[in-house]
This record gives C-alpha cells, sequence and structure tokens, in this order.
C-alpha cells in the first residue's frame, strides 16, 4: 500500500507510536491507517512497561516493543536504548500517544520536530501526568486536548492543534477524560495525517507544516 505518484506507487510515511495504558488513541490512528487512502502507515507501537494497548498492535500485526526502565541502570541509559530501538525503524513522524514518561534530551534531539505528543488539557494551563483531575479540582468551564512538539520541557513545546469542551457540572475525573479522549482522538489522526508527510518547522513558539 503506499502513495499514488504518477505510476509509481510510494511507500506511506511511516509513524511509529509510543504509549503506558490502553491505547485507544494509537488504536484510532491504526483504524485509519488501516486504510490505503491515509497518508501514513504505523510501523511499530513501542511502550515503557507491558502496556495492555499494545494488543491494539499485536492483532493487526503491527510490530511492538517495551523499552522499561527498570532494565537500565540509569534514565540515560533507558533513553539511548529506547532511541536506538525507535531509530532502527526509520519513522517519519514519532507519537506520543499516552506516553507516561519524560524523555531525555537525547531522544528530543534525535527526533523533534517530527515528534509530537498529545495532552489531555488546554496548555499551557495543567500540564503533566494529571491534567484532568487540575483541571477539574481548579474548577474550569472549559478545557481540552492539545497536540504540541515535543521539546524538554513538560508538555511546553510548541503547540499544533487545540480543541475545547465544556466541563459539565456532574463531571468526575473519568467521564471528563473519557470526553476529552473522544476529541483527542480525532485531532490527533487529523493531525498525523495533515503533518506526516510534510516539512515541519518551528519558529519560536509557532509551527509550520509546509
Ligand atoms: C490521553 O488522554 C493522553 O493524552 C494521556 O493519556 C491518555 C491516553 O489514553 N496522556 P489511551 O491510553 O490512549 O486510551
Amino acid at each position: 500500500m503506499g502513495l499514488d505518484s504518477g505510476n509509481v506507487t510510494l511507500p506511506r510515511p511511516r509513524v511509529l507510536i509510543l504509549i503506558s495504558g490502553t491505547g485507544s488513541l494509537a488504536d484510532a490512528i491504526m483504524t485509519q491507517a488501516q486504510s490505503p487512502d491515509f497518508p501514513a502507515q504505523v510501523i511499530a507501537v513501542g511502550a515503557d512497561r507491558e502496556a495492555v494497548g499494545l494488543a491494539h498492535a499485536h492483532r493487526r500485526g503491527i510490530d511492538t516493543f517495551v523499552v522499561a526502565p527498570a532494565d537500565y541502570r540509569d534514565r540515560n541509559e533507558w533513553g539511548g536504548a529506547l532511541r536506538a530501538q525507535v531509530q532502527a525503524y526509520q519513522p517519519d513522524l514519532v507519537v506520543c500517544a499516552g506516553f507516561m514518561r519524560i524523555l531525555p534530551a537525547s531522544f528530543i534531539e534525535a527526533f523533534s520536530p517530527r515528534l509530537i505528543n498529545s495532552h489531555p488539557a488546554l496548555l499551557p494551563a495543567f500540564p503533566g501526568a494529571h491534567g484532568v483531575a487540575d483541571a477539574l479540582a481548579y474548577g474550569v468551564k472549559v478545557t481540552g486536548a492539545t497536540v504540541h512538539v515535543v521539546d524538554t520541557g513538560v508538555d511546553t513545546g510548541p503547540i499544533i492543534a487545540q480543541q475545547a469542551i465544556a466541563v459539565q457540572p456532574d463531571d468526575d475525573e473519568a467521564s471528563l477524560h473519557e470526553r476529552i479522549k473522544v476529541i483527542e482522538r480525532e485531532m490527533l489522526v487529523r493531525v498525523v495525517a495533515e503533518i506526516v508527510g510534510r516539512r515541519i518547522e518551528v519558529t519560536g513558539r509557532k509551527v509550520t507544516v509546509s
């Protein structure tokens, strides 16, 4: 399967997804990528633990790998192993979709700006691992999701796309997160399709795709 360019069929750009949990965002990308019209193929799904979400890749015959920090002496060694594993797949885009670990600078330098993350809040509000709970505790009436280029900060990279949803009076963390994930999946799939085969340029906080 590939992109038709005149009478030559080019292979579609290669996406590698990193996850830590249930992998519903990764599943949404893989579902779309099954269509030959989607402008990217998912070549592998990696995790920092035996994440249940790896099953979405297994059942489609897509490669998976686990690079767990516990198997390395320190964060740098773990980051180096993860970088080598990801580089071996020669991805055109690396997508952190519920990958719950801070990547070391050497990893980010190797892939950014072709390294993006989806976050369940409207950054720069509520960065970090508890974005949904923090937004709820603060009492915001509107929250949402952000897709951004990964930089060396925690959810601080230049923003590619955002979408907002209303917080309902009876929301708890689980109900709010589920509604956010509905828009996150759509937005992440759209962003991957839009940027994967294009040049991504970051100037200050601005991301340009050409
Ligand atoms: C998403 O909300 C993502 O932004 C956050 O973790 C969630 C992952 O969901 N970091 P899933 O594992 O893809 O279902």
